[in-house]
């Protein structure tokens, strides 16, 4: 129910959109194109084989002096060139071609280039031992691929735009339930956490009040101190439950978290008394290092508590018997860092990031472990505008990193180094 949460939410209905018309006009461009150059192969072999058609039968009968439209004909017999009455185009005929037939009697046949068109040529042994040169001026031809070829390109144009429009439609009607099952969960979760906050504050009140009778009563004192970390749990509870329908609020009006501020130093120093007493009974070291004064950050308090509980409650698990964990807190470019470093086990680095992939665990013992909590880590930090970062080896050690906006309160508090990294 975090800020990233909603962002990441319409970061991936836009994405979705977008594949979607990317997707329609990529297929309708694929589509045209496909098409069209089967119009176009098509086009051109009708073409070449009409072409070569004509060729071979105005080099049989025609005459020069009266060959068909876009033809010449010229006739080389005893020497002496009939090239009819018409005007032919510069460069031809093509003596090269007339010569070596006459001599070897093999055709040629062959297209170039001449006077800005393309014209091909057949010489060959033509009807009474004379040779035939025919000349065929393709223009029109061209001019015909031509126009085909622009016919496809506005198609293909036209087929784009029309692609963008259907994609934007299509993806309208796809993403939207997408988008309407997210806004769904959200308003679940805040809704029962809503309906769930009465009867948990009830039972508080319960529990406190049974609290203050046991005492009253003189009970024994672990059934005192049951009745306590019962009302505890249940703040507890409560707390997790106003969190949320905190964070769906602030996702909402992300400018109220500017409002509230946190001592990240308080936080920290109280996450590490609450882990004292398991990280003595494994002889761990837990320290704290920490700026004189606080270091406050804008944000939910209960929420950035879990996010250091988390780190702690991991490195003491990963941690063995006598191994030692920092917690060092300092001020760096403007930014708060935190740190969790311990001398446990460690990880392999490439797995550094997939560390916060919901799920994600590492190898370890059959403990009731979800792979969830640094995965929620990351939302809280990135809800609350910072980064979380993993550093670690084999066997040793790990360290953790959270780095928040300093609340402008403390923008004047000199830098203070966190060790070295
Ligand atoms: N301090 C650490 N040292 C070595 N590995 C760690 C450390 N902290 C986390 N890990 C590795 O990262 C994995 C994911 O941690 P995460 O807190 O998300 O899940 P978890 O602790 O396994 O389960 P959960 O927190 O849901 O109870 C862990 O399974 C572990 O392999
Ligand atoms: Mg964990």
């Amino acid at each position: 129910m975090s800020r990233s949460w909603v962002e990441a939410e319409r970061a991936v209905i836009r994405r979705a959109r977008l594949r979607i018309s990317v997707l329609v006009a990529l297929a309708i461009t694929v589509l045209v194109a496909f098409v069209g150059g089967i119009a176009y192969a098509v086009m051109v072999h009708a073409q070449e084989a009409q072409v070569t058609r004509e060729l071979r039968y105005n080099a049989q009968f025609g005459a020069p002096s009266t060959p068909p439209g876009c033809t010449w004909l010229f006739i080389l017999e005893n020497g002496v060139l009939d090239d009819g009455v018409l005007k032919v185009p510069p460069g031809f005929p093509l003596f090269e071609d007339l010569d070596a037939v006459d001599a070897t009697g093999e055709t040629i046949e062959r297209a170039l280039e001449r006077n800005g068109t393309q014209y091909l040529v057949l010489t060959r042994r033509g009807p009474a031992d004379r040779t035939v040169q025919a000349v065929f001026d393709t223009r029109y031809q061209l001019a015909d691929r031509r126009h085909l070829l622009l016919a496809l390109g506005i198609a293909e144009v036209g087929g784009l735009l029309a692609a963008a429009l259907l994609g934007l439609c299509v993806g309208r009607g796809t993403v939207a339930p997408l988008a309407e099952a997210l806004a769904r969960q959200r308003r679940f979760v805040t809704d029962a956490s809503h309906e769930l906050r009465t009867p948990i504050a009830r039972a508080y009140t319960r529990a406190q009040l049974l609290a203050r009778w046991a005492k009253a009563a003189d009970l024994p004192d672990d059934h005192r101190d049951g009745l306590d970390k019962l009302a505890t749990t249940i703040r507890g509870l409560g707390d997790v439950v106003d969190d949320l329908l905190l964070s769906a609020r602030l996702s909402r009006q992300p400018e109220d978290l500017t409002g509230r501020s946190v001592d990240l130093a308080a936080v920290a120093e109280a996450a590490v008394a609450t882990e004292e007493d398991r990280a003595a009974e494994r002889r761990i070291t837990l320290t704290v290092t920490r700026p004189d004064g606080p270091v406050v950050v804008h944000g939910v308090e209960t929420a950035l508590r879990r996010a250091v509980d988390e780190l702690l409650a991991n490195a003491v698990r990963h941690t063995p018997e006598g191994g030692r964990i920092d917690v060092l807190l300092g001020l760096r470019d403007g930014r708060v860092e935190l740190t969790v470093a311990d001398t446990g086990e460690g990880f392999d680095p490439v797995e550094a990031d997939r560390l916060f992939d919901r799920f994600h665990r590492g190898p370890g013992g059959p403990e009731r472990r979800f792979g969830l909590g640094l995965a929620l880590l990351r939302e809280i930090v990135t809800s609350h505008g910072g980064t979380v970062e993993a550093v670690g080896h084999p066997g040793q050690g790990a360290r953790f990193t959270l780095r928040l906006p300093l609340a402008t309160t403390t923008a004047e508090v000199r830098e203070i180094s966190t060790g070295p990294r």
